[in-house]
Formats: C-alpha cells, sequence, structure tokens
C-alpha cells in the first residue's frame, strides 16, 4: 500500500492531538470517565492515505479494511487513531481491531452501502442459539469488533449512518432471510469507549456490546423514525461495568434495554449484565424509554438508572421477562425520571416477549426481586403502571417511593398481580398489592 500523507492531513492530525481533551468533565458532575483508562495514541492514520473518497459515490470498503490492516499489524500498545476526515464515505461492513481509535471530523459520515445480497453473516450468539429475529446466522453489523481491547469511536460529532430503510422494508415484507445487521456491535470485548458521534438509521440494534466489559457511551445521539422496526438505541447485553450518560436517543423501539441472552440457550451461557449505570439521558421512543428485557436468562443485576427525561413515548420504564427465561433479575435502582406525553409510565411484566423455539422450559421461570423506582414525575401520563408478576414466582421486594404521575386517563389506573412490595408517597394511589404491604409494615425504608 502507497501513502501519501497530504500536508494538510498531518496538520489536522498534530492539532487533534494537542488540543483535544481527553478527561472534560463538567464541573463536578459524576461521569463514567474512571471506567476506561484513557489513551493517548502518538501513532495517527488518515483514511484519505488509503485512497479514500468522501465523495459519496466512491466505495471505500478496501480503504478502510487496509487502514485498519495497518494498525492491527503495527502491534502498537499505545495505538492508533484514524482520522475521517469531512465527507460522505460509503463503504461495506468493516472490521475494528485492538488499540484503535476511529475519529469522525466534524461533517464526516461514514455511510453503509444498502446491499441487502451479499452482506456477510456471522455464527449465532450462543446466549441466544440462532439470529434473533430469523434461525440459522445473522447478518454482522456494520461496523463490528470480536475480541477486542481499548476500542475508541469519537470525533467530533460525525455521522455513521446505517441506511437502514432496505432492511426494515424486508423484515415489513417478511423477506427476511436471516437476522438483520446492528449498526455497531462489539463482542466479547473490553475497554471501549463510545462518544461525541451520531449513529442514525440502523437496520436494527444500534449500538450492541455484548460479552463485554468495561464500555463506555457519552454524548452519542442515536436517530432512527419512529416506524423504524427494532433498532433500539443501546442493548447492553451479558455485559459488566457498562456506563451509558449524557445521550440523546429516539428511534423506533426501546432507547436502553439491558439484556442477558433467551431461554435454554441463555441459561446455558450463563452470562449476565451487571453493574451498569445509566444517567443522563434524554429522548423518546414508541416502545420503553429505559428497559431491561425481555431477554433477561443470564441474569441482569445491580443496574443504576439516573436522571432520565422522555418525551412522547409509549412506556417510561419496563421490565420485562417472560416463562422459560430463568435468569434472576435484581437490584435494579432507578430514580429521577420526568417523563411528559406517554401511554404507561411503569410497567413491569412476566409474560412478554417470544422464544428461539419450542425448546424452552414452561417451568423455567425468571426471578424478580429487588427494584426501587424512586423520584418519578410524569406529565400526560396515560395508564400510571401495570405490575404482572408470575403466579409461580411472584415478583418481590419492589419499591415505589416519590411517584407522582398524572393527567392519567384510562382506568385501571394501576394493575398489578403476584406482586409483593411497598408503595410511599404514590400518586396517584397504587394497587392494593403494594399499598397493602405498606399497611402491613412493609417499606422502602432499605431500598431508599
Ligand atoms: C486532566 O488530567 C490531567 C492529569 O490528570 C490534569 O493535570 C488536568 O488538570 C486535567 N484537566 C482537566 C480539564 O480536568
Ligand atoms: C508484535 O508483538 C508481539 C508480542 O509483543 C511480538 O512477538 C511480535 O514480534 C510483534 N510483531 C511485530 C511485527 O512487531
Ligand atoms: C470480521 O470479523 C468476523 C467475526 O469475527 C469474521 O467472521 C469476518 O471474517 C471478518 N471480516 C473480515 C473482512 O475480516
Ligand atoms: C474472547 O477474546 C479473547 C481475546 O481478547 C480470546 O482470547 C477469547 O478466546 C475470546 N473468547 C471467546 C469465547 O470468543
Ligand atoms: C450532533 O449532531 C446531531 C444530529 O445532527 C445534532 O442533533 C446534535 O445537536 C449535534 N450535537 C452537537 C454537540 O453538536
Ligand atoms: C454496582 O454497580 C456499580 C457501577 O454501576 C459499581 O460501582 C458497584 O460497585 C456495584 N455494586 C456491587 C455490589 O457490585
Ligand atoms: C440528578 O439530578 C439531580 C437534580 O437535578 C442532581 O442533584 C443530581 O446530581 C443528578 N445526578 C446525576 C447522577 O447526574
Ligand atoms: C420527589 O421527586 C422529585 C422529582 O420527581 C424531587 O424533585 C423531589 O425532591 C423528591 N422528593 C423527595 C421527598 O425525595
Amino acid at each position: 500500500m502507497k501513502v501519501s500523507r497530504a500536508p494538510i492531513s498531518i496538520f489536522i492530525l498534530f492539532f487533534l492531538s494537542t488540543v483535544l481533551p481527553h478527561n472534560l468533565s463538567l464541573g463536578s458532575q459524576i461521569t463514567c470517565a474512571g471506567i476506561v483508562p484513557m489513551k493517548h495514541r502518538n501513532n495517527m492514520l488518515s483514511i484519505s492515505d488509503f485512497g479514500a473518497v468522501g465523495d459519496g459515490k466512491t466505495l471505500n470498503t478496501n480503504s478502510f479494511n487496509a487502514a485498519i490492516d495497518r494498525i492491527r499489524n503495527s502491534n502498537s500498545s499505545d495505538g492508533t487513531l484514524l482520522y475521517v476526515p469531512r465527507g460522505v464515505y460509503f463503504t461495506e461492513s468493516f472490521n475494528l481491531t485492538s488499540h484503535m481509535t476511529l475519529y469522525l471530523a466534524d461533517g464526516a459520515v461514514i455511510k453503509a452501502v444498502q446491499d441487502t445480497k451479499n452482506w456477510p453473516l456471522v455464527d449465532p450468539l450462543p446466549s441466544y442459539g440462532r439470529g434473533r429475529e430469523r434461525p440459522g446466522r445473522r447478518y454482522i453489523s456494520f461496523i463490528h469488533g470480536d475480541g477486542l481491547n481499548d476500542v475508541v469511536i469519537t470525533g467530533r460529532n460525525g455521522t455513521i449512518d446505517g441506511q437502514g430503510e432496505p432492511w426494515w422494508n424486508m423484515w415489513r415484507d417478511g423477506t427476511l432471510k436471516f437476522t438483520r445487521p446492528g449498526l455497531i456491535e462489539f463482542k466479547n470485548s473490553s475497554n471501549i469507549v463510545v462518544s461525541h458521534v451520531v449513529l442514525q438509521n440502523s437496520p436494527f440494534w444500534t449500538l450492541h456490546p455484548v460479552y463485554c466489559s468495561n464500555v463506555v457511551v457519552h454524548h452519542v445521539t442515536i436517530l432512527a423514525p419512529t416506524d423504524s422496526p427494532n433498532t433500539d438505541g443501546i442493548d447492553p447485553d451479558s455485559s459488566s461495568n457498562v456506563c451509558i450518560e449524557d445521550s440523546y436517543i429516539s428511534t423506533g423501539d426501546d432507547l436502553v434495554a439491558v439484556k442477558s441472552g433467551w431461554d435454554e440457550y441463555g441459561i446455558a451461557y450463563n452470562h449476565p449484565s451487571r453493574d451498569i449505570t445509566i444517567r443522563r439521558m434524554t429522548g423518546s421512543s414508541p416502545f420503553a424509554g429505559i428497559a431491561i428485557g425481555s431477554e433477561t436468562s443470564g441474569g441482569i443485576q445491580n443496574i443504576t438508572v439516573e436522571n432520565i427525561t422522555l418525551y412522547n413515548s409509549g412506556i417510561g420504564i419496563h421490565i420485562k421477562t417472560n416463562i422459560g427465561r430463568g435468569g434472576s433479575i435484581q437490584g435494579i435502582k432507578i430514580s429521577g425520571v420526568y417523563m411528559e406525553k406517554v401511554r404507561t409510565g411503569i410497567k413491569i411484566s412476566g409474560n412478554t416477549g417470544d422464544h428461539p423455539d419450542d425448546n424452552f422450559n414452561p417451568n423455567t421461570l425468571p426471578i424478580v426481586n429487588g427494584i426501587t423506582i424512586k423520584n418519578v414525575w410524569g406529565i400526560k401520563v396515560e395508564r400510571a403502571g401495570m405490575v404482572y408478576g408470575l403466579k409461580d414466582s411472584p415478583f418481590t421486594n419492589l419499591c415505589l417511593f416519590n411517584v407522582t404521575l398524572t393527567g392519567t386517563q384510562s382506568p385501571p389506573i394501576w394493575k398489578c398481580s403476584d406482586v409483593t412490595g411497598a408503595a410511599e408517597k404514590v400518586n396517584p394511589t397504587p394497587c392494593p398489592e403494594l399499598t397493602a404491604t405498606t399497611q402491613q409494615g412493609g417499606s422502602c425504608e432499605n431500598h431508599i
């Protein structure tokens, strides 16, 4: 590969390396910054030096692969920054490598080709046993990372555009052969940062860290049309030490959904999602703002959600699992949620979602224990809440504290079954299953 370096790109790279604030924080606000060690990249490459042309016409797959191969083979442990200048760069899917930063300049757009015929396939995830929406293999994500360490995707608010439309249409008309590709997937990887980028029009789930640890996402904007199917924003899946903050998401499905595989496959793989923080997020979703599940078979534990603002959404907070899932959902702490124009404020349900196949064991029930939801304020909320536990595995130790939801219209305002817990300072008055416990001396005391 012949490399010619334009002086202008050297100047830009030098500029970036000197003035980029690596530890910018706003006042004394808590941030995710401590979770992934900040690496300074001494080596830099520009995608232009590998023949890429950002004219919105040229296909740049070879340039991305050549640049990333160079980084892979350079073997440098401080890693390399790959600079994508302003322009629109068409490419097929590509793989990242360890110790790299993919840096999108202001006005840089990496755009997926809309080739649904030759898109590569990869094996199903073991905790799913098949593709999430179709049996068998699944299309590789547009940008993919497998078994990586120390990867950053950042820049000056550049865009990664999945051009999902033809994929959404295949879903709509039932012609999908395999599960649609996500926009960005990291699998079995650690020390990952995604920040200061716009992720848009994913064919399927947008950002999917699966079997990962130490993942930080902040200052991202995730966009997809309200009617685009399954375009979840961020899906931490069987992953730990994930921190998501200061982002805006508006898509066609759940904004953030914490998952851990499903049914017999997820139970056998046994890989929980745990130690996850989600804070200072804003957005709107026709489904849920913050979701846990419905794929919860590896277990979901110690999830902290703080300061969320939701507009025009289906459900504010949705904790969902299913029979046959097994796994336990424990230690979920949600506080500081403002919601406006939402159909259902809070929903916790034991019978949501589909199954991979008919081999799930209907007697393998999920355990839901220890959920705190406090300091919630909602206006124009049509239905306050629904909590449906399972008869043979009632949900236990649920605490609702300081929850005010106004504008409820369609009764029943609250509806509960097979749940124990307590409710204090909750308006409108919640279902007897929760208020009765409070009267009998149960309380939220050890939750708050
Ligand atoms: C960034 O970190 C360095 C070294 O820890 C410190 O000297 C500097 O003051 C920090 N800058 C800001 C803006 O916090
Ligand atoms: C890459 O690093 C490994 C382990 O540090 C070393 O064995 C190998 O020789 C290096 N390769 C190159 C091309 O520098
Ligand atoms: C990208 O990674 C996937 C999964 O690890 C692999 O199957 C595929 O061959 C890789 N593609 C390229 C072009 O290296
Ligand atoms: C996960 O990635 C590491 C490299 O980081 C590799 O050694 C290991 O085999 C991978 N595990 C699986 C299950 O793919
Ligand atoms: C980044 O781009 C998005 C989409 O164009 C825009 O909504 C957002 O305000 C931008 N963020 C910043 C910090 O410029
Ligand atoms: C829960 O997760 C947070 C990070 O979100 C972590 O700081 C804390 O140590 C975890 N608690 C336990 C008991 O593991
Ligand atoms: C959440 O918001 C409250 C009130 O605005 C503020 O005091 C608190 O610091 C915020 N917490 C986080 C983690 O941002
Ligand atoms: C109740 O929650 C609201 C936010 O919804 C908050 O402003 C208020 O301080 C909370 N009250 C108590 C007693 O915690």
